[in-house]
């Protein structure tokens, strides 16, 4: 990148009289804001009335941004279709698993597969396309807001059920391939025809998991063709402005790799603590890192989605105070907001955006914070935004980052361990996540990368978990030098979800040197031991050539390796997942740091940053001379320190 990244702020001027707007985008610019997302819940104020349009107000906006240097980042306001167009279309809601329809009232009341409201997409998006495609203020497009958000990617209704029956027709081809690839003849579950095919939802016990694969696939597969749809029109009407939608965290109910295609930029809504207090993280991590959000949460969708459109990517909606939606909502450690500012910028973010400007004072969100409250002074947030704008000025754009570790994660991997987990708490998302903190802790830079990325150019290669095998993955993988880790369950599975003929790992069996045996799942407590280490959740019972480099006090093997490549046969702990790879590290000619807790590295390109997520001050570890920009070796909680690594 050889521009510096920018500040963005999410704004809704409908939501506040006229006469503030100029002061509003005055003082946004004054902050060192230069970005501006807005429109995206808009559409009832756009067209109140069916084919009644009022672009009065948004013109206005428009002219006022532009006037003080701010790029317009448009959205299309699909999450939020207005009431007229619900009763006009009733059936466009979305049906839950029970079949209730999910109604107006909140947001992303629509089911992707409904043909009417795909037409009514497509003709909001043409109306404002047409009208400010060429628009000199708008730089940039989001399509449509948060696909899944309040989880809206399944929807159970007749028409996703009728576009179900239609894909698996294009899928298998003949109604006698889909049964055998399902294994109907299990439970006489066999179909004559593709028009007697249900949703799997409401069945006496579990269905098929290759009938609920294939409805994630299609549902992922719907989520992406109504953003082309808007996409196409965007290009269309406003060509040389960038697209993008904003990704959210923890969630991959749909394919991202693949719609990030699709895009110009990928970019995310970045909550560090309220995905800390949601997800899965123990009561120690919540309490520990409640006011700075697990050390590894925003690097680690950083890392993702810099993956999914060739690199480019933002965050489009940052955390700037406490949030609404989590459990509990506490306030960030001061100066949290301009780490995350920062860490952006270290990860190669184009643009980081705070989310909201304002604070609203009513309705659903009133107690989320915004850069400012809503009696227009400023927050804390504010100030730290202002401070952030100074330190970019003072670092600039950041350089490259190194090639060092791949880590490889799909999505179907996740849809697969959470239709069949065996064992609680077994999530691919998960396995993914904890490898890519240990190798964090390691000092290490990572790339998550699709099972479909070129692999060349990197050092070492880590799998955490892909049952799947991809088309072409085994070959790429045999042919990377470097060393080679492969997390349990992957290759366990065929693309219909059937155990592969040979048993696991499938096609990595060569690769690999082992065949597992069994599977099994362990319950807290259940712990199998080594030295100095435990396996949790899953354990594998492995043969082979492979020598064993690691095994439970039993003798049970747990990590075997065949040359540079290695199989982990069970869920490790940090203290095996470091031990494994820090190992690893070593063989490629990687330097590791002894980091303390909370420290996080990144590099890119000459500089090198260090972040704190600890509650205490810690130390950097001795180095060579380091040219400081900010900050230096001692680090406050919430500290940044940026140095030159070739003073
Ligand atoms: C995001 C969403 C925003 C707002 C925000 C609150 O998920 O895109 O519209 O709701 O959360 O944190």
């Amino acid at each position: 990148m050889n521009t510096p990244m920018r500040l963005g702020v999410c704004w809704y001027p409908e939501q506040w009289p006229e006469d503030w707007w100029e002061e509003d985008a005055r003082h946004m610019a004054e902050i060192g804001i230069s970005r501006v997302r807005i429109g995206e819940f808009a559409w009832s104020r756009i067209e109140p009335e069916p084919g009644r349009f009022d672009w009065g107000w948004l013109d206005r906006v428009l002219t006022i941004l532009q006037s003080h240097g701010l790029g317009v980042v448009l959205g299309t306001p699909t999450a939020t279709p207005p009431k007229w167009l619900v009763d006009a279309l009733p059936d466009m809601l979305a049906l839950d698993e029970a079949g209730k329809p999910r109604r107006f009232g909140s947001r992303r009341h629509y089911c992707f597969s409904h043909a009417g409201y795909r037409a009514e997409s497509r003709r909001i998006t043409t109306a404002l396309a047409e009208r400010y495609g060429q628009h000199p203020a708008v730089v940039a497009w989001q399509t449509d807001n948060e696909f899944g958000c309040h989880d809206t990617v399944l929807s159970h209704s007749p028409s996703a059920a009728a576009a179900f029956r239609r894909w698996l027709a294009e899928r298998h081809g003949s109604i006698d391939a889909l049964n055998r690839a399902w294994g109907n003849v299990f439970w006489s579950m066999e179909y004559r025809s593709f028009d007697e095919i249900d949703l799997p939802t409401l069945c006496v016990t579990e269905p098929n998991p290759a009938h609920v694969l294939d409805f994630r696939r299609f549902s992922s597969d719907q989520v992406r063709s109504f953003n082309r749809e808007q996409v196409e029109i965007l290009r269309r009407h406003s060509p040389g402005r960038d697209v993008t939608h904003n990704f959210m965290g923890l969630f991959t109910a749909f394919d991202h790799h693949a719609l990030g295609a699709d895009l110009d930029v990928s970019t995310w809504d970045s909550y560090p603590l309220g995905f800390l207090e949601q997800f899965w993280f123990t009561e120690e991590e919540k309490l520990r890192y409640a006011r700075q959000g697990h050390p590894d949460i925003a690097a680690f969708h950083h890392d993702l989605y810099r993956g999914c459109s060739k690199g480019r990517w933002w965050v489009m909606e940052q955390q700037p105070g406490p949030v609404n939606w989590a459990r509990y909502n506490p306030s960030p450690l001061p100066g949290m907001v301009r780490l995350w500012t920062l860490e952006a910028l270290a990860h190669g973010a184009e643009v980081l955006s705070y989310f909201r400007w304002r604070q609203a004072p009513y309705a659903q969100e009133q107690m989320h914070a915004g850069l400012l409250r809503p009696d227009r002074s400023e927050d804390i947030g504010a100030h730290e935004a202002r401070q952030a704008a100074r330190d970019i000025a003072l670092i600039g754009p950041a350089g490259e980052p190194p090639r060092s570790v791949a880590l490889v994660f799909s999505y179907e991997s996740c849809w697969v361990t959470d239709t069949q987990p065996q064992g609680q708490g077994f999530s691919a998302l998960r396995l993914a996540f904890e490898c890519y903190s240990a190798l964090r802790a390691l000092g290490l830079d990572v790339d998550i990368v699709a099972p479909g990325a070129d692999l060349s150019g990197y050092r070492m290669v880590v799998v955490p978990c892909l049952p799947i095998i991809p088309a072409g993955f085994a070959s790429r993988l045999s042919s990377f030098e470097g060393p080679v880790l492969v997390g349990p369950r992957s290759g366990s599975k065929t693309a219909s979800f059937s155990i592969p003929e040979g048993l696991a790992p499938g096609e990595l069996q060569g690769l690999l040197g082992i065949r597992v045996l069994r599977a099994e799942s362990l319950r807290p407590g259940l712990e199998a031991t080594g030295e100095g280490f435990s396996v949790q959740r899953w354990l594998e019972h492995v043969e082979g050539e492979a020598t064993v480099e690691e095994r439970l006090d039993d003798g049970h093997a747990v990590v075997v390796r065949n040359g540079s490549r290695r199989y982990l046969a069970g869920w490790p702990d940090a203290r095996l997942a470091r031990r494994v790879l820090l190992r690893m590290a070593e063989e490629a000619g990687l330097a590791t740091q002894e980091l303390p807790e909370g420290i996080r590295l990144r590099r890119a390109g000459s500089l090198c940053f260090a972040f704190n997520y600890a509650n205490g001050p810690q130390t950097l570890p001795p180095a060579a001379a380091r040219d400081f920009l900010i900050g230096g070796a001692e680090l406050p909680p919430a500290g940044v320190a940026v140095w030159r690594t070739n003073p």
